[in-house]
């Protein structure tokens, strides 16, 4: 809740963070965040991922992040996606994997008091373009752009 308060309290077109949840037969599962700084100049984001225990490793993680990365590429103009990730952790590896990602570097992060191996990857909007992927739609976003910087 502080985070989310937090992101919508300091919002702006140059620097936003869009944390929507994902629902799932009626229930919310989990989130699939976006955000950016400068988009208007980069036309670049990144993404975040979160799902309950109880639902990982069911393909909702790909399904997910495939509908921000639509929302990105298409309904926001992007040109690039970003991500970034622990160098164990499989399932977010394997849905940036499996959307076509390619990884671009690592960082040593501190994670409690220790050195951590992070991954960044890449995806640009003609790799995208050519990823098997599921269907999406979205709905409403026009009004919404200018908070986007788009
Ligand atoms: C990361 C996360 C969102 C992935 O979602 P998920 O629903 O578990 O993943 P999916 O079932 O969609 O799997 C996506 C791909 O990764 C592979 N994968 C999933 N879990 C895996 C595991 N433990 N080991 C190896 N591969 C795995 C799947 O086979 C699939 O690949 P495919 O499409 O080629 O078959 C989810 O696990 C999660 O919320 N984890 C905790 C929070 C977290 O780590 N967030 C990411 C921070 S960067």
């Amino acid at each position: 809740m502080r985070w989310n308060l937090l992101q919508l309290a300091t919002w702006k077109p140059e620097a936003w963070s869009f944390n929507p949840v994902v629902l799932h037969a009626g229930r919310v599962v989990g989130t699939q965040g976006i955000s950016a700084t400068s988009f208007a100049v980069t036309r670049s984001f990144m993404t975040g991922s979160w799902l309950g225990r109880a639902h990982q490793g069911q393909g909702l993680g790909r399904e997910m992040r495939a509908a921000i990365l639509h929302f990105g590429f298409s309904a926001l103009g992007a040109e690039t996606a970003l991500s970034r990730t622990f160098r164990e952790n499989p399932a977010a590896l394997g849905v940036s994997r499996s959307l076509g990602y390619e990884e671009n570097g690592e960082l040593v992060v501190e994670r409690r008091g220790l050195p951590a191996e992070k991954v960044s990857l890449r995806l640009s909007r003609e790799r995208w373009a050519l990823t098997d992927r599921p269907e999406v739609h979205v709905a409403g976003v026009e009004r919404c752009l200018d908070f986007f910087g788009g």
